[in-house]
């Protein structure tokens, strides 16, 4: 318990990474994570898909880039999305449930701990939403044989953290909580 407390504290989010793959087995650890994240009435609605394959993230990231807004693109140049990142997941939901944004909210969210907790560097990348919601987004959803209301909620990046990964300080803001209780 103390251990889930604090892997929570200090998961941060990894953009450098080991050129080595995910293995099958801390990848299926952190996919099973995900799909135990509570959903609203518990439709389970997300859809994980993943892939290792590098001309695959190599397509998706270049697809990812095309939607970075103006200002993004001047402050980080060339980049890839998703730095390297030697597996990839993307996360859709049903647009049809009403909880659905949350529902794989709380499946990258506990893929993210997850990641951190057995020691695989993870990051949310965004703009997922976009993507799908493309003509071409639609157009692989047929492909994938998916139904074309699912929208796309994030992508989380997986990878080795790399040996000079140095996980940056990020305090909490002083007003985070509001004690209801005393204000009455
Ligand atoms: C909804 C959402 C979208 C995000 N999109 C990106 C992104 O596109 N690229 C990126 O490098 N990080 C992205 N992040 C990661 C945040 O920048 C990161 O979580 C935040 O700076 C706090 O740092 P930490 O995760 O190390 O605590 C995203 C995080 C969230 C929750």
């Amino acid at each position: 318990m103390e251990s889930t407390l604090d892997d929570l504290k200090t998961r941060r989010s990894v953009r450098k990474f080991k050129d080595e793959p995910v293995s099958k087995e801390d990848l299926e650890k952190i996919i099973e994570a995900g799909t135990y994240a509570p959903t609203g009435g518990n439709k389970q609605s997300p859809i994980i898909l993943v892939t290792q394959r590098k001309d695959i993230i190599e397509r998706i990231g270049e697809w990812n880039k095309s939607y970075f807004p103006s200002e993004l693109l001047d402050q980080m140049g060339d980049v890839d999305p998703f730095y390297g990142a030697s597996t990839l997941i993307i996360v859709l939901a049903d647009s049809n449930i009403s909880t659905c944004v949350e529902d794989g909210s709380l499946v990258i969210g506990n893929m993210l701990n997850a990641a951190h907790a057995i020691g695989v560097g993870a990051c949310w990348i965004h703009r997922a939403r976009e993507e799908i919601e493309s003509l071409q987004g639609k157009e692989l959803l047929k492909v994938w044989d998916i139904p074309d209301n699912y929208i796309g909620i994030g992508h989380v990046i997986l990878g080795y953290p790399a040996d000079d990964f140095e996980p940056v300080e990020n305090p909490r803001k002083e007003d985070y909580v509001i004690n209801l209780d005393e204000l009455l």
